[in-house]
């Protein structure tokens, strides 16, 4: 088979040494003679794959004590829903509209309380991070989309919340940069870019805002239930929370999140030089704000990006059209696309645009 080089946006490229050791693993997990999707999740074998996995989330991203990890179903989706479900009962909370994800969380939100736009890029297309905030200061929460997965546009640094928890989406950035958790109240990100396979969901919550969170919850959507319960009040998505197990090892071999983000920084840094440089490439994002982890880009006409797709396809670049909604194209350059993947699709951005 042809080398394929993968550039969906989600569910995305998963490194190759974790799909090969799950392979391996696949019949006989850790020598006992059945695969992990066939054993019990409270079985000691499940209990040192949630352990570990969760011990090695903490160490990588340097979550402080007062942090719980859980690890949930319904995809980043359902925490639009969860967090003011749990913690708005009523309350004014700020939300900045950058994009169609922090729009999806905006109306959900609005089911449980006031919602405050205190910031919004719709203006040009949400191609740009807005630094003009209007903060309600008695907010119960602040809530940003840290990357924007179909435009292009990623917080560069944070904004300063004070004491109003700053609660961030970040799906499609989670593990590709430093951070410094205890600056968030809440951090959440459905695995399928960064982490893992569909399924399952990081939740990464200060302990003070479980406490705070509502107890008329029916129990799946209950933050209290799940941190009592370790993550296993039911039966948990064990498969994806095994992927993401291996995931977290694979990150830590690779010198962790720090070694990571300098890959992801040159990663960028190859296909933005294109985009800024060539006549027939233009980036969508504006260049103070755009994506590291979702280049997205439109060439000098449609039928041309139709070619440009169709000819990359042919040539191995799978999922390079842009998100339904946009058009374009997108390259999403997550942490499991080796540098090798990005300089070839550079190579083949170059030759097209040479034939043309
Ligand atoms: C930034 C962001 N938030 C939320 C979601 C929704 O995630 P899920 O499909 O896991 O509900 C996505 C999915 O692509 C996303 O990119």
């Amino acid at each position: 088979m042809s080398t394929k080089y993968n550039f969906y946006a989600g569910p995305a490229i998963l490194p190759r040494e974790v799909l090969k050791k799950a392979q391996e693993e696949l019949l006989n997990f850790n020598g006992i003679g059945l695969s992990i999707m066939e054993i019990s999740h409270r079985s000691k074998d499940f209990d040192q794959v949630v352990t570990t996995a969760e011990s090695k989330i903490r160490s990588l991203l340097e979550i402080p004590d007062n942090y719980s990890i859980l690890f949930l179903q319904g995809g980043a989706s359902l925490q639009f829903g969860m967090i003011p479900m749990n913690l708005l009962k009523g309350g004014i909370a700020d939300y900045i509209n950058t994009g169609a994800w922090a729009k999806k969380a905006i109306k959900e939100a609005k089911l449980f309380g006031t919602v405050n736009i205190a910031a919004s890029s719709e203006d040009k297309n949400f191609s740009y991070i807005p630094n003009n905030i209007h903060f309600t200061p008695d907010a119960v929460y602040v809530h940003i989309t840290s990357n924007e997965t179909i435009s292009g546009i990623q917080w560069k640094s944070f904004p300063d919340t004070s004491n109003v928890p700053l609660i961030a989406d970040m799906s499609s950035d989670i593990f590709s940069r430093k951070l410094k958790v205890s600056d968030f109240g809440i951090i959440y990100a459905g695995a399928q870019k960064n982490m893992g396979p569909a399924g399952v969901t990081l939740v990464i919550i200060r302990n003070d805002l479980i406490e705070k969170s509502a107890d008329n919850l029916t129990s799946m959507l209950s933050y209290k239930i799940h941190a009592e319960k370790n993550s296993l009040y039911n039966t948990p998505p064990c498969f994806a929370i095994y992927i993401v197990y291996l995931v977290v090892e694979w990150i830590e071999r690779l010198g962790g999140v720090s070694a990571i983000e300098e890959l992801n920084n040159k990663k960028a840094a190859l296909l933005y030089d294109i985009l800024d440089s060539s006549d027939l490439y233009r980036g969508t994002a504006d260049p103070r704000d755009r994506s590291k982890m979702n280049v997205t880009f439109r060439l000098s006409s449609e039928e041309l990006e139709t070619r440009f797709i169709r000819e990359a396809t042919e040539s191995g670049f799978t999922g390079l059209k842009g998100h339904r909604s946009v058009g374009g194209c997108r390259a999403s350059i997550y942490n499991a696309m080796p540098i090798e993947g990005v300089e070839k699709l550079v190579e083949f951005m170059t030759r097209f645009e040479k034939k043309l």
